[in-house]
């Protein structure tokens, strides 16, 4: 099971790896035109640099055609390493990109997916992982936990060489959907994030462990005793 942070805001990853276990950081170009238009790999750098070697960085191309997919796929992996996760959006394009790129190695996530059929070739075309738009699927009328329910039966989800990494969540209800119909990964926001653990009945616990704590004890803790 693995929970990424869907931003590229260096403060929010630095604290948001500082308490949450994460397994990475997801991006894509709406979320990089956020930063106010940085230089992207020096931005890109700085981010991998946080998560050091222990935690993954997904990264998405800005081009559509098959082309330019590759030559910006060879750029990102030039710059950011071998251990980079490519997302390309799962296009007629796009697909074949990912066909040509993982068997040359590359680590891919294919994404923008709305459809089970789209991550059905994303997978039988060798991508890692497959991003499902969760709640963009929603407003469309569509329902994101059976495309889920449905992918996670393929053998190569089974087998964990492909994982389902949803996406495009607006509550945590979704997230914990997402996980129960079979999503390995899910990514979120920082709002999401904290909201996992911002919750009005975890904080007036604690309020009250202090308050009856300190009816007896005062405001000793542990280490004075
Ligand atoms: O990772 C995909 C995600 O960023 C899309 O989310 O909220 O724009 O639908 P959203």
């Amino acid at each position: 099971m693995e929970i990424y942070l869907d931003n590229s805001n260096i403060d929010l990853i630095k604290e948001n790896i500082s308490w949450c276990p994460i397994t990475g950081v997801t991006t894509n170009p709406s979320i990089i035109a956020k930063e106010n238009k940085v230089n992207l790999f020096e931005h890109l750098l700085e981010i991998k640099n946080i998560l050091s070697n222990t935690k993954k960085l997904h990264v998405q191309v800005i081009s559509e055609d098959y082309d330019s997919i590759v030559k910006e796929a060879n750029k990102i992996q030039a710059i950011l390493g071998n251990d980079i996760y490519i997302k390309i959006p799962a296009t007629k394009d796009g697909i074949r990109a990912i066909n040509f790129l993982s068997t040359h190695g590359f680590n891919i996530t294919a994404t923008a997916i709305y459809t089970t059929m789209q991550g059905v070739l994303s997978a039988l075309s060798g991508a890692k992982y497959i991003a499902i738009y969760y709640n963009r699927i929603e407003n469309n009328n569509g329902s994101a936990n059976e495309i889920i329910y449905d992918l996670a039966k393929l053998p190569q989800i089974i087998n964990n060489e492909t994982k389902i990494l949803a996406a495009s969540f607006k509550n945590t209800n979704q997230v914990v959907s997402a996980f129960a119909n079979g999503a390995q990964a899910c990514t979120v926001s920082d709002e999401i994030l904290k909201s996992f653990i911002n919750n009005i009945l975890v904080e007036k616990t604690i309020i009250d462990f202090k308050n009856d704590w300190e009816k007896i004890y005062g405001n000793k803790n542990i280490l004075d005793f």
